[in-house]
């Protein structure tokens, strides 16, 4: 968290019951030295006191726009020019609609039409409120006005749903602070980079299909990283519940190995980079049913498979000398033999080996532990668990330097 330090960070709180959440991303944001001041709505007071905030800010919260006794008057103006970043935890239904609709009736919604610096809401409310049209149309035009909303991952296969409305972790939200703050390597600017990413879905009839375990969590966190190092980044994913915030990112979503295939080469020859971090399904039913299959016998005999394309190996056939081609291999036994015969059979520059063997590596998990293995014969590099983000970064250092 060493990035916070010094920061100065307006922490809004809005009448919602995380408000409790908010005295520990409080606490944290002030362990990693930044600078704090609360405002808070006149609702949140009633779910947290004014006393707890301003004990652990050191400062004293920000509600109204006079103080009652002695006429102060709180200027949200230098409020929005002093703050590097405004952050606001818990945001509800009412205060995301205000801030869309720049109602400034209450000291948080005035602070946040003055504040300059980059603003941030983690939104908190019930999945019915979250998922009501008003509430996403205004979510939506607080990202077109450069807001960046802060939404936990649910992780969660084909269900986009689970886990909305809760608000993100404070530990969360405070590492998404930290990297905004980091300071930027644009090592990657004017670059092309794709990635791919998620699982792929092979449809057998209408409702049913093959497919993994795989988040796109990694994938996911390489888009970002690339992209904060000011690369154009095109991210192909197949279906999968994580979301990106840096409009650098063009996304596209596929659903099968075959579109997966078609996009990735269409946007093959314009790429610098290409990282394949999607897990690929390795087969497809030969047959789509269009109806749905009846359960009508004891046991199904057999559902003909056929083997889906390799993108990482055709791109690799038609790889320029001017292009790096990634591969991953996550592997249960014998993984750098594994890896080692990707990196020659594919034709790619680079391979990052995962272990499904080690704990809290692989698929779902927010870490990875990874070795890297390269085709110009130096030695491989391997690093300890780190957060699927910090990986992301290792990964690129790597590239920076073949
Ligand atoms: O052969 P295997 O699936 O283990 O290879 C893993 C690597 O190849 C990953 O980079 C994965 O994204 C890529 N791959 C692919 N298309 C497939 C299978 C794997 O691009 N059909």
């Amino acid at each position: 968290m060493q990035n916070l330090k010094g920061k100065h960070i307006i922490l809004g709180i809005s009448g919602g019951i995380a408000a409790y959440k908010s005295v520990v991303l409080l606490r944290l944001l002030v362990k990693a030295g930044a600078d704090v001041q609360v405002v808070i709505t006149p609702n949140g007071k009633q779910f947290i006191t004014p006393v707890t905030l301003s004990s652990l800010s050191g400062k004293p919260v920000i509600s109204e726009f006079f103080t009652a006794n002695t006429g102060e008057w709180h200027s949200h103006v230098d409020l929005g020019l002093w703050a590097d970043a405004m952050v606001i935890a818990p945001a509800t239904a009412s205060t995301i609609a205000k801030m869309a609709n720049g109602v400034a009736d209450n000291m948080l919604v005035t602070t946040y039409l003055s504040a300059r610096s980059q603003v941030f809401v983690a939104p908190a409310m019930d999945l019915d409120m979250m998922s009501h049209p008003s509430t996403e149309r205004n979510l939506a035009t607080l990202r077109n006005d450069g807001v960046i909303v802060i939404e936990p991952e649910t992780g969660e296969l084909a269900s986009h749903l689970v886990g909305r409305g809760r608000m993100e972790e404070p530990e969360k939200i405070a590492e998404l602070l930290n990297a905004f703050f980091a300071p930027k390597n644009q090592a990657l600017c004017g670059k092309h980079v794709m990635i791919t990413a998620g699982p792929t879905v092979e449809r057998i009839d209408p409702v049913r299909y093959i497919s993994n375990f795989s988040s796109g969590k990694m994938g996911f966190a390489l888009a970002e990283e690339a992209a904060s190092r000011g690369a154009d980044v095109t991210l192909i994913c197949g279906p999968c519940a994580c979301t990106t915030s840096n409009p650098m990112i063009k996304r596209i979503d596929v659903e099968s190995a075959r579109e997966m295939l078609e996009a990735a080469d269409k946007a093959f020859d314009s790429c610098d980079v290409a990282i394949m971090a999607a897990a690929v399904a390795d087969y497809a039913p030969a047959e789509f049913h269009d109806r749905k299959i009846k359960r009508e016998h004891e046991d199904v005999d057999s559902i003909r498979l056929v083997k889906n394309p390799d993108i990482a190996a055709s791109l690799g056939k038609k790889k320029r000398d001017d292009q790096i081609l990634v591969g991953f291999a996550l592997e249960t036994d014998n993984g750098a033999a594994n890896a080692e015969e990707k990196l020659t059979r594919k034709n790619l520059d680079m391979i990052v080996l995962n272990s499904l063997a080690d704990a809290g590596a692989g698929f779902g998990t927010d870490t990875n532990k990874i070795s890297v293995y390269y085709a110009d014969g130096r030695p491989s590099n391997n690093y300890t668990l780190k957060s699927k983000t910090a990986v992301a970064a290792d990964i690129f250092d790597c590239i920076e330097n073949l």
